[in-house]
């Protein structure tokens, strides 16, 4: 009786090394661990590893994953700021030119928007073939974002604006424009391991 409880629990225990050494793979810690390393080949790393490492789930270990992942924060990042934007640029008490530096901003970032989406959708739909090509193109794209943002944030350079506003367009602006710088990175990387 006691040999064979013995046995059962040997009989246990394999089969709960055997699961858990298959399922090692990709633990939370290996994700996180590896999402640590990616970001500190970028330019800034803790602002990349916060971004980053709630999404652990969906990116495990792979390159390409985190690569796509950092796309997605910048997009959703440069969309609730251009809908901020928008929103503020409505209200009252604003002179003629943070109206329009604001609206040019609006414009700016959706542009910028448009060209994260496209370097998602160019990454999505990669033929192994084309590898070099979509790589080529999504460095094309997030650049071509980077441009908008740092053309937005040159607006509100002046003096003739209003100080806190002045600070939070630029603030919210070089939040994104760190993200993309990020995210170029990280296409990059992903394309010097699978390129
Ligand atoms: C990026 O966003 C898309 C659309 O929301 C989602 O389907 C995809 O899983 C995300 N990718 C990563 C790696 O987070």
């Amino acid at each position: 009786m006691a040999d064979l409880t013995s046995k059962s629990l040997i009989l246990i225990a394999i089969s709960f090394f055997i699961n858990s050494s298959s399922a090692a793979t990709v633990t939370p810690q290996s994700s996180i661990e590896f999402i640590r390393t990616s970001c500190s080949t970028t330019t800034y790393p803790r602002l990349c590893y916060t971004s980053l490492s709630i999404h652990s789930r969906t990116i495990h270990t792979s390159p390409k994953l985190i690569a796509n992942a950092a796309l997605n924060v910048t997009l959703s990042s440069a969309k609730s700021t251009s809908t901020m934007m928008s929103k503020l640029s409505q209200s009252h008490g604003l002179k003629p030119k943070e109206v329009s530096a604001m609206k040019d901003c609006v414009e700016e970032l959706s542009d910028a928007v448009y060209e994260l989406r496209e370097s998602i959708d160019e990454m999505d739909h990669v033929k192994r073939s084309d590898f070099e090509v979509m790589i080529s193109d999504v460095r094309t794209w997030v650049s071509a974002a980077m441009t908008d943002e740092s053309t937005c944030s040159d607006g509100f350079a002046g003096n003739a604006m209003n100080g806190n506003l002045k600070r939070a367009v630029r603030g919210r602006i070089m939040n994104i424009a760190q993200l993309t710088s990020n995210a170029l990175a990280l296409v990059n990387n992903y394309a010097l391991l699978d390129g």
